[in-house]
């Protein structure tokens, strides 16, 4: 059974890496960073004894005995919410973004993304009761529905074919730097009594106002100009970032995407017909599989994780700039790796690699970790050391492609709204293990690491026999090169009277 597809009769249009579109990728990057920020930030805050004390006394009183079930200390469903809330408000948030995203334009959606977050680290920061603080979250999470909806369109529409993987992973790249960056400002915060933590919450304005002045520089995007008939418009915008003359290829293609798009007036209707599935299931099953590595119960929960298994409160945050900072780092080879050795490498390599740490981890918590003891201190430091090891896994694999390919592999008839329904699967998920994990922990315990090992063997299945390479081929050539060649999904290329062009001639 063949499963690699080729690719070699994909177009190639001429194309240079310009300086513009270096600075449109950075700037547009900053919407990632503001949601690694939000990502990191939670965690360091809720292991704070005064923002506890403030909003969630009853955790707090509850972390104070010491001596009480080590997996425990922190289940608290209304502690849970603080930090799922955002991803609840994203995922409604990034439907609406979608329609905009078409509708105006992917520079205008990021735009409103900044001013969602801008209201919402007011309100987080500056919040007096837990209604305030919840909402501050839920704008925030509106600001990221807006963010990670026209970002990754904006990077893998600007980008040149060849080098549109690691350009849209700079997305990821940023999300890793804004993790970090929190795990940072919350090591220091920690100790600035008693308002560190709005401190900590406030942060985020720095890139939202970033953001919000960088994206009046930005270019739109040829393809949504054409999209919206601003032909000349985008055959010059088109011009600006290739750094050719001779792009009439490319503008043609595009032009001809647009035709068939415009004769597609429901695209979420279009995303239910047979030819749409299989982006439509691989970009929805990709976002499960990705939070179901278990990464944001370690990004979210490192802290609180650590000094679970022992650490005191800051050798925890210290641990989660360690994994952080693995974690930039890590997303680099991605940027390397993914237009060199394709997506499909990447993604079953880190399958193995992540099963194996997690095995190990699970192992040494299932022997070492009584209920209330602590780890002894080698045994904690294997698993900090394994932690990394997992967290470098994702990085160039699960969690970049998480957002590259659903937004590298819908036609543009469906793009938009194809990609909205990833992200909010994302935020759906993301949520249900901000939700869940600290609940989780407590009850499987050591467990939970061989539950997210048995998810890794199933997602690294899927990915041998069901994820297509895409690697280099023209975001507007998938139908062509990728799925109808595809042993599987060519079987939903194959209903013609699916295709718009023949709805036309048959009209
Ligand atoms: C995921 C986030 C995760 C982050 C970790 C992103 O791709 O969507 O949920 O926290 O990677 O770096």
């Amino acid at each position: 059974m063949a499963v690699v597809v080729s690719n070699a009769n994909a177009p190639a249009f001429e194309a240079k890496m310009t300086v513009y579109v270096f600075i449109c990728v950075i700037i547009a990057a900053v919407g990632g960073l503001i949601f690694g920020y939000d990502i990191g930030i939670s965690g360091g805050v809720t292991a704070m004894d005064d923002f506890l004390k403030e909003f969630f006394p009853a955790v707090w009183e509850r972390k104070r005995h010491v001596h009480e079930n080590n997996y425990c200390k922190y289940d608290n469903q209304f502690l849970q919410l603080f930090t799922s809330s955002l991803y609840l408000a994203a995922l409604v948030a990034s439907f609406i973004a979608s329609a905009v995203c078409s509708k105006l334009g992917r520079k205008p959606t990021m735009q409103f993304a900044s001013i969602f977050f801008l209201i919402g680290v007011g309100l987080a920061a500056g919040a007096v009761n837990l209604v305030m603080l919840i909402f501050g979250r839920l704008f925030l999470g509106f600001g990221v529905g807006f963010g990670n909806q026209a970002v990754p369109l904006f990077l893998s529409e600007i980008a040149p074919a060849q080098l549109r993987g690691g350009l849209n992973i700079v997305f990821q790249l940023m999300v890793t730097i804004g993790i970090l960056i929190a795990n940072i400002v919350n090591y220091f915060t920690a100790e600035v009594h008693p308002h560190g933590w709005r401190i900590a919450l406030g942060g985020a304005a720095i890139p939202a106002v970033i953001l919000l002045f960088g994206s009046l520089l930005i270019i739109e995007t040829p393809t949504s100009l054409i999209e919206r008939n601003k032909n000349e418009e985008g055959k010059e915008a088109l011009r600006k970032i290739r750094g050719v003359d001779d792009i009439n290829d490319e503008y043609e293609s595009i032009v001809h995407a647009c035709d068939i798009a415009r004769q597609v007036k429901d695209p979420y209707r279009k995303l239910l017909k047979p030819a749409s599935r299989p982006p439509l299931v691989i970009g929805m099953l990709l976002q499960f599989f990705q939070q179901f590595t278990g990464i944001n119960a370690i990004m979210f929960y490192a802290p609180v994780l650590f000094q679970t298994v022992g650490f005191g409160s800051n050798a925890a945050l210290l641990s989660a700039v360690v994994t952080g900072t693995i974690n930039v780092l890590s997303t680099f080879v991605g940027i390397y790796l993914v237009d060199r050795t394709g997506r499909r490498f990447l993604l079953l390599q880190s399958s193995v690699h992540m099963l194996i740490c997690h095995l190990i981890i699970g192992s040494i918590l299932a022997k070492d970790l009584g209920v209330t003891g602590t780890l002894g201190k080698a045994q904690a430091l294997v698993v900090v050391i394994f932690v990394c090891v997992y967290v470098m896994g994702f990085a160039w694999s699960w969690g970049p492609l998480g957002w590259l390919i659903p937004s590298e592999t819908f036609p543009l008839e469906t793009r938009s709204a194809g990609f909205a329904v990833a992200v909010s699967c994302n935020m759906f998920f993301t949520f249900v293990i901000a939700q869940a994990f600290l609940s989780m922990l407590c009850g499987m315990r050591y467990g939970i690491f061989f539950f997210f090992a048995g998810w890794i063997i199933v997602m690294g299945l899927f990915a041998l026999f069901f994820i297509p390479e895409t690697k280099g081929i023209a975001i507007d050539d998938m139908r062509e090169s990728v799925w109808k060649p595809h042993w599987f999904w060519k079987r939903y290329m194959l209903a013609e009277d699916d295709h718009p062009d023949v709805e036309k001639r048959s009209a």
